[in-house]
């Protein structure tokens, strides 16, 4: 046993200076093209396929070159999220979720993680879009807290403890509009304030994080996030942090604050009371691929990926008795070491003929759902396979 676990995750010296040397030039050379692509508008404008959706994941694959070889954290994920819609993104920890909104966001740790095939197209609403993977830093500065915004988990770690709640919520505005006076950056701040429900405007704003409860800091960051009225909210696990009551009011908050700006959400969370509660779309992930997506309906009354019934399976619902929640077995593959089969087929206890071969391929199965899964082969229409970057081709 002791010796299988060393033969699996022993690195020699010679093989670590091998993946140290690999990832400097693989980096080196992600980074140089992706300036190259930059320099022109060209390199990075592109058209939506779709004019409804403010945001297209196609294929997109992020990797981190770390120094026990490359973790595959984001493999050939495509996914929508159309107009003033809200798309829950489920799964378990690890499989990838905040590293698709932050290859969106441009905020990946880079060099280590590069987002190195696919298209993230980001619909600018005057019939263009920008293929996020290759704008530059000076454009996704524009983008970034204005057009696309994050609420994040944490929100005491989101504020910064040292400057007035004033302070933070006026710099976004500062910082996309400039031209705004002093005066005018403060009325809005206070307005925005007054938005997310902080009856106190005036006495917050010369406030610091500290001095206030946890509900009200998450709404603070919500007044940030929502400061320049952006067409994209992504909130990643936005009320992990707080007691159930809260949770629903900061729900509550972010679904009307939603409609009012005809903005979009992409809802990150483990919660899929959540999702069912706020969500018109879901999109399940596991292991850094997309297993299942449909809308809310679908996943909840008829999920089709095994893991996704395992998940449905593994919540508790009101009234219901069990002695004992439903875990699915086992455990996620190595991300260093993906198989060449189905990612869950170690877990699935639905295995059918086809199993033993190569990934499954995205499957129809309705209007509105898709799951990759061998099970529904020869039911559904066969739409293709998530695409994988071979990087030693680079
Ligand atoms: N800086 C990094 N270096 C190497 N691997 C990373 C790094 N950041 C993330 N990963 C890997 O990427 C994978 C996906 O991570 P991610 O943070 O997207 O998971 P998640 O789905 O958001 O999980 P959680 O629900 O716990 O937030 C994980 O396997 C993780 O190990
Ligand atoms: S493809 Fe096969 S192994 Fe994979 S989830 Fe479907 S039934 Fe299970
Ligand atoms: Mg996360």
């Amino acid at each position: 046993m002791a010796s299988e676990k060393k033969k699996s995750s022993y690195i020699s010296g010679k093989e670590s200076r091998r993946i140290t040397r690999f990832n400097r030039k693989i980096t080196r050379k992600l980074e140089k093209q992706r300036a190259d692509y930059g320099k022109n508008p060209a390199g990075y404008t592109t058209q939506m396929k779709n004019p409804g959706n403010v945001v297209e994941f196609d294929n997109v694959c992020t990797y981190f070159f770390s120094d026990v070889g490359v973790v595959r954290a984001v493999d050939g994920v495509s996914y929508e999220i159309p107009v003033g819609k809200t798309v829950g993104v489920v799964g378990e920890s690890g499989c990838g979720k905040s590293v698709t909104s932050l290859s969106l966001m441009q905020l990946l740790p880079r060099p280590a993680g590069q987002t190195v095939g696919g298209e993230i197209r980001f619909n600018l609403g005057d019939g263009s879009a920008y293929n996020i993977v290759n704008t530059p830093n000076d454009v996704m500065e524009h983008i970034r807290g204005n057009r696309i915004s994050m609420i994040f988990q944490e929100p005491m770690t989101a504020l910064n403890p040292v400057f007035r709640i004033g302070q933070q919520v006026d710099e976004v505005t500062i910082l996309h509009h400039p031209e705004m006076s002093k005066e005018a950056v403060k009325a809005r701040t206070l307005e925005m304030l007054e938005l997310v429900g902080i009856a106190n405007k005036e006495g917050v704003y010369d406030m610091y994080p500290h001095e206030l409860s946890g509900g009200m800091r998450q709404r603070i960051c919500i007044a940030i996030a929502l400061a320049c009225s952006p067409s994209l909210i992504i909130a990643d696990e936005p009320t992990t942090a707080l007691d159930v009551t809260i949770q629903a009011q900061i729900l509550d908050l972010l679904q009307n604050l939603k409609n009012k700006l005809n903005s979009s959400i992409m809802l990150i969370t483990h919660d899929l009371g959540v999702v069912a509660g706020m969500a018109d779309y879901v999109v399940v992930m596991y292991a850094g691929r997309v297993v299942e997506k449909g809308t809310t309906q679908d996943i909840f009354h008829h999920p089709a990926h095994p893991y996704t019934i395992g998940l449905m399976r593994s919540k508790p619902v009101v009234g219901k008795k069990v002695d004992e929640l439903y875990n699915i077995p086992g455990s996620v593959p190595n991300p260093v070491e993906m198989p060449n089969y189905c990612y869950f087929r170690d877990r699935c206890e639905m295995q059918c003929g086809h199993c033993s071969g190569q990934y499954p391929p995205e499957i129809r199965i309705s209007d509105t759902h898709i799951v990759s899964c061998y099970r529904f082969m020869d039911e559904g229409q066969v739409l293709g396979y998530p695409k994988s970057v071979d990087v030693e081709a680079l």
